[in-house]
């Protein structure tokens, strides 16, 4: 897939990997399309690209977990007639805490929107991607915690997995159309994500960056050559390469590496 000319709607592009790749693809000659809820963020994001490369992406402020945003979305391309080419799936929280101590407002707001907002956005803006012509591509930001279940992550991980298996029936499905399906699962990224996500009890995470985390646009750059590659999966580290290998060909060692390095102290 050539990104040059393309239209690209970016979900979560208003900060860490989406604006990245935001930035990254309209310097390829791509054609973002920005939405995310914080307006103010879109438009300096929209500016600091019309800066360095006199294109003016389209943003959409919108909360996908709304149905009416999500037709917005859905009416800004079609009252704009502006066609389809690669949607990402980025926008996303996470949530951290034993199962026995989770409200259970937290798993679902968890799914709401790392599952079914992206499923129901993209159920509205499929129509738009069949009718556009050549190769279409949908992404799905995922993590290395959606492809084996990390202890005090059941959550994250259990949407981030549902994610997963969606984007694989998919692939299948849209084959006929010309449109392939990616899963993006990046290692620990230094953004906002574990200052924005939720904690037990729903309330607001406040925890520091993990160790050996690396920068949202060495993640975004990786995702976009996934994008090119048109790749099944992809990871950005050596943990996930070992998740992926690993949860087939030996479950029980997986376990104790994770155990290991997650669980060394009490939640
Ligand atoms: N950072 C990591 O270590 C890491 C690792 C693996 C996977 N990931 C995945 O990477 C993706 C991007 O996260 P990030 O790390 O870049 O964190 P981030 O900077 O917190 O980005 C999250 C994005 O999602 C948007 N968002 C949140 N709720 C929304 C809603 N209801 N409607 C529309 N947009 C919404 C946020 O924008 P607004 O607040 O403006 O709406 C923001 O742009 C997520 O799916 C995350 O699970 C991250």
């Amino acid at each position: 897939m050539k990104l040059k000319d393309k239209n690209i709607l970016i979900t979560g592009a208003s900060s860490g990997i989406g604006e990245a790749l935001a930035k990254i693809t309209s310097r390829m000659g791509a054609r973002p399309i920005l939405t995310a809820r914080r307006k103010s963020r879109l438009e300096r994001i929209q500016n600091e690209i019309l800066q360095t490369t006199s294109f003016r992406p389209e943003i959409i402020p919108a909360d996908i977990c709304k149905g009416k945003d999500r037709a917005k979305i859905q009416a800004h391309l079609k009252n704009k007639n502006i066609p389809l080419h690669i949607l990402v799936l980025n926008a996303g929280i996470t949530a951290h805490g034993l199962f026995e101590k989770l409200d259970m407002k937290v798993i679902r707001k968890t799914m709401e929107l790392n599952f079914f907002a992206s499923v129901e956005l993209t159920s509205l803006l499929l129509p738009f991607l069949q009718k556009t012509q050549g190769t279409k591509l949908i992404s799905f930001v995922s993590t290395p915690s959606g492809l084996y279940g990390i202890p005090e992550r059941s959550a994250y991980s259990a949407s981030k997995a549902a994610g997963q298996v969606w984007m694989e029936s998919l692939r299948m499905e849209l084959k006929k159309d010309s449109i392939r399906t990616c899963i993006f699962c990046p290692g620990y990224t230094q953004t906002n994500l574990r200052t924005s996500g939720l904690a037990a009890d729903g309330s607001i995470l406040k925890e520091e960056q993990a160790k050996n985390s690396h920068t949202p646009e060495k993640a975004a750059s990786i995702l976009v050559r996934s994008i090119i590659k048109e790749k099944r999966i992809a990871t950005t580290n050596l943990s996930g390469f070992i998740v992926y290998w690993l949860r087939t060909l030996a479950p029980a060692l997986l376990e104790k590496m994770i155990i290991a390095k997650t669980m060394k102290k009490p939640c």
